[in-house]
């Protein structure tokens, strides 16, 4: 439909199951020569039965508190030594499984914005992964709360597990009320406050990246609102997105105040008037520029300091960053629809009264050409936006119909 089918970008399984058992194998090093290992040995066993004597010697001395005796005996002789930790079965005290460090289970951590990010962005060198590596689209809401539209999320997830990850950023303490079995639930990451318009709302974007890029799987990345709904079915989302060769960041500049007037000198020489770049804040990007963008303090430092109302640092950082360094990565189109012809500084917002087949068909096909892979299509947008709760009713009414989930 909106081109050739190719292999899945990046997917770079294979190997699977392979590796494990000498992964250990770098970590001693090859037996050193007889006749000095003759002697280590000697040097070893006199250390141990010395060290033993310490800690007899501190342990029955009547002032060593109790403290004391539990952090030398660990010193000494740390207990992960002795104790059994079965690889293969998993049982024992192995410590965080190597599942656990490529797929975090649960969201929760007491990382700092800083250390996430640090963290978030190291980036495996090997050629491939030991494990099958089956690629997934981070679905990241940047919500209040309330998600109005999770039961036509709900229907569009529906069977397709292992293949999307969710993640939810709220206002801080804010508790959504999903059933157990909602992809929504336990997916709410550690938020921040959000001041619309702020440098906060880059960095609430920033904190869903990183959050997402923890997962190894993950490949693409998707921002939306709780007033986003899908006008594609998860299949054709799915393929879209992972076999696309480039990200979906609207990146434009027309000489308006809204786009070239929020430009300001004091961002010379870094970014220059040409370089300054505008689109929505709603992006898609793949593995690789997730990493530059959350990895960047440079431009985001910039633009903290430069770019403040009447400027929005959340329409311009993203684009202007990207056109700087990875302008050939972007489509420089977004593939989030929204209806801007009313003119004014909101886009229109659609309710129960507006939904019906011919509109949702207008939005899946509205007209417009555009380009992906190079090749013309008629699939532009995969996601719509905005719309107030009353849409719901339907709108699932609608997914067994024209929206084909
Ligand atoms: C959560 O939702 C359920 C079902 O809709 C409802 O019965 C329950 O009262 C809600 N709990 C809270 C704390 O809002
Ligand atoms: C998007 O814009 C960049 C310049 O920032 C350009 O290099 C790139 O070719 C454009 N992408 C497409 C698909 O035309
Ligand atoms: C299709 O939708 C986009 C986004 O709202 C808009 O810019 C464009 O003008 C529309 N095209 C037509 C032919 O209505
Ligand atoms: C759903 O469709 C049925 C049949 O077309 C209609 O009677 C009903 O009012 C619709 N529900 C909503 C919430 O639109």
């Amino acid at each position: 439909m909106w081109g050739d089918t190719k292999p899945m970008l990046k997917s770079r399984g294979g190997g699977g199951g392979g590796g494990g058992g000498d992964e250990d194998g770098d970590y001693f090093p090859n037996t050193p020569r007889k006749d000095w290992s003759t002697g280590l040995l000697k040097l070893v066993t006199a250390m141990v039965i010395f060290m033993a004597g310490v800690v007899i010697g501190l342990s029955v001395s009547a002032n060593v508190s109790r403290y004391y005796y539990n952090s030398h005996t660990e010193l000494f002789f740390p207990t992960a030594t002795y104790s059994s930790c079965d690889r293969r079965g998993a049982t024992g005290d192995c410590g965080p499984g190597f599942k656990a460090f490529v797929h975090p289970p649960q969201l929760a951590h007491s990382m700092t914005d800083e250390e996430l990010f640090w963290r978030a962005t190291l980036v495996p060198t090997a050629d491939e992964f030991p494990f099958q590596r089956v690629p997934k689209v981070a679905f990241l809401f940047m919500t209040r709360g309330p998600l109005p539209f999770a039961p036509l999320w709900e229907r569009f997830f529906r069977g397709h597990q292992g293949l999307f990850s969710v993640y939810l950023h709220t206002i801080p303490d804010y508790k959504l009320n999903v059933s157990k079995t909602s992809p929504f639930y336990g997916r709410q990451i550690p938020s921040e406050e959000v001041s619309w318009g702020s440098i906060t709302l880059v960095d609430a974007e920033k904190r869903l990246l990183a959050n997402a890029l923890l997962d190894f799987s993950n490949e693409r990345f998707v921002l939306l609102s709780e007033s986003c709904i899908p006008v594609f079915n998860f299949p054709t989302v799915y393929e879209y997105l992972i076999n696309s060769e480039h990200s979906f960041v609207e990146s434009y500049n027309i000489d308006t105040p809204q786009s070239a007037g929020r430009y300001n000198r004091r961002m010379a020489p870094h970014i220059l008037p040409e370089q300054w770049r505008k689109g929505s804040e709603w992006f898609e990007l793949n593995r690789e520029l997730a990493v530059r963008v959350v990895a960047d303090l440079k431009y985001y430092s910039i633009f903290r300091k430069h770019c403040r109302p009447s400027c929005y640092p959340d329409e311009h950082y993203i684009p202007t960053y990207l056109h700087l360094f990875h302008g050939s990565l972007n489509a420089n189109r977004t593939i989030t629809w929204v209806d801007w012809s009313r003119g004014g500084p909101h886009p229109a917002r659609y309710g129960a009264g507006n939904i019906n087949v011919d509109f949702i068909k207008a939005i899946r096909n509205n007209g417009t050409q555009c380009l992906y892979n190079s090749k013309h299509t008629s699939v532009c947008y995969l996601f719509a936006r905005k719309f107030a709760p009353s849409a719901l009713g339907p709108l699932m009414n609608l997914t067994s119909t024209v929206l084909d989930f």
